[in-house]
């Protein structure tokens, strides 16, 4: 078992501790964040994501795991270093790197000789090498190992991951962090490093192609009277396309996609490689929000402006309480700016948002509305009382972007209801 040191207890990070403790290696995760530092290290961890306290507080109980403030403690007397830290984007597009460079500089005089600085952040390709220049040390390995964790399911991804991906000029370096994975069962693929850079980004943004894809095929449906459920349907019978990601909805966000988009682009554009497919993404995507507002508009009939709506749903996608380049935000500071006035629901938020103000229940948003908009497929939201809640509205309009709600019920209950990609279901 190993000695490890986790650079960062975010998201990434703190799973990446949590888990290589269940494994049964030795982990010390450090931030820069104090208060999140002493909340972990109660087993706090500030965020909805499934199983990840449990695993936090028997690290934590076994000795396995501890939270430190400052790297020193987590760079010295361990065999590996994680790189957890974030890669925003940075003013040009391209991923900000500044603060993978800031640990880099403490690393570099810091860590053992023998030991393996490991980049979990998702980095352009190109970074590892340039990272094992800075460090410029011969007895310390750089290695990429990129992560593919997502929210809401982060534990179970990372102890049951469908590929480990390392990549590394030294591949004695690389198996020595495959094995560190042991555990897992996963298949593992070695790449030189800046391929294993290049799979996360090739991954992250053909997911954000197909989604921005969906999306325009669900207004096409509108058009020509097609029903997206069933074209996707259609799609997903044949194995080549995949069953998955073939929801349509009002774009794609979070803290990942839209900066991972964007910083390939970036890539490309310094490698001087066309990518129109990329540029085309990101720019569906910001259409998507727009038209979301459109068939909201046309839905109330016409005009936003003091218009009230409830907002169903904020979070960027079920399951997590993150606001990260929510869609629904992105949606709902468009309908704002047309002058609407919105009040919101979602599990998992209780404290305003921008210009929505955030209530305790989808009820509380219903009451006295001219309209509501589903913007984050919380399944709870299938399940509301739909005559009650027309009765306490304004209108019983509904614009459901998840294509969620339930046709028939939402509809006999008096609803007009707008999905994305099927025909304008009114009573
Ligand atoms: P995050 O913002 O949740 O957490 C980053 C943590 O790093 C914070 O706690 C912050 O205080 C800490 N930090 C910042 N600078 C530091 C420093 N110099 N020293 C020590 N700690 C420092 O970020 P995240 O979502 O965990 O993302 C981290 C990286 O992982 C990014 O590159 C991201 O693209 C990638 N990634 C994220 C996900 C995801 O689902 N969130 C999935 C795969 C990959
Ligand atoms: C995504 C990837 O799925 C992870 O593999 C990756 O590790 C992570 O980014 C990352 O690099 O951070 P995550 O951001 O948690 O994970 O979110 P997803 O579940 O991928 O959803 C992204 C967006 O697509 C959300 O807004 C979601 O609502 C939307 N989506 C997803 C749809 O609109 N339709 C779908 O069918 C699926």
């Amino acid at each position: 078992m190993a000695r490890i040191g986790v650079i960062g207890a975010g998201y990434v990070g703190l799973t990446t501790a949590a888990c290589f403790a269940r494994l049964g290696h030795t982990v010390v995760c450090a931030d820069v964040d104090e208060g999140k530092v002493s909340a972990l290290s109660r087993a706090e961890i500030g965020a909805h994501e499934p199983g990840l306290a449990e695993l936090v507080a028997e690290g934590l109980r076994d000795r396995r795991l501890r939270f430190v403030l400052g790297n020193a403690e987590a760079l010295s007397d361990v065999d590996f270093v994680f790189l957890c830290v974030p890669t925003p984007t940075g003013e040009d597009g391209a991923a900000d790197l500044s603060a993978v460079h800031a640990v880099l500089l403490e690393a570099r005089d810091a860590v053992r000789p023998g030991c393996v600085l490991v980049i979990k952040s998702t980095v352009p390709a190109g970074t590892a090498e340039l990272v094992a220049q800075l460090v410029g040390r011969s007895d310390v390995q750089v290695v990429s190992n990129p992560e593919f964790l997502r929210e809401g399911h982060a534990v179970d991804d990372f102890l049951r991951p469908q590929r480990v991906v390392v990549g590394a000029e030294a591949e004695e370096a690389a198996r020595r962090v495959v094995a560190l994975y042991a555990g897992t069962g996963a298949p593992a693929l070695v790449t030189g490093s800046a391929s294993a850079e290049l799979v996360k980004y090739a991954s992250n943004c053909f997911l954000a192609m197909k989604l921005s894809y969906v999306n325009s095929l669900a207004e096409l449906c509108e058009r020509v009277g097609a029903d997206i459920g069933d074209v996707t349907e259609g799609m997903r019978l044949d194995d080549r396309i995949g069953a998955a990601f073939l929801e349509p909805g009002p774009g794609w966000g979070g803290s990942c996609f839209p900066k991972d988009t964007r910083a390939l682009l970036s890539t490309a554009e310094d490698a001087r490689v066309d990518f129109p497919l990329l540029r085309a993404t990101i720019g569906t995507n910001g259409h998507q929000a727009r038209r979301v507002v459109g068939l909201v508009r046309d839905a109330v009939g016409g005009r936003l402006d003091g218009v009230r709506l409830g907002l169903l749903g904020l979070t960027f996608k079920a399951g997590t309480d993150d606001l990260r380049d929510s869609p629904a935000l992105a949606v709902a500071s468009l309908l704002a700016e047309e002058g609407a006035r919105l009040t919101g629901y979602d599990p998992c938020v209780s404290a305003d948002c921008g210009p929505v103000r955030v209530r305790e229940s989808a009820e509380a948003v219903a009451d006295s509305a001219d309209g509501l908009v589903v913007l984050t497929e919380w399944p709870e939201f299938a399940e509301l009382d739909w005559p009650h809640l027309a009765a306490t509205m304004t209108r019983p309009v509904i614009v459901d972007t998840r294509n969620l709600l339930p046709v028939e019920k939402v509809t006999e209950a008096g609803f007009h209801l707008v999905s994305l990609g099927r025909p304008t279901a009114a009573r």
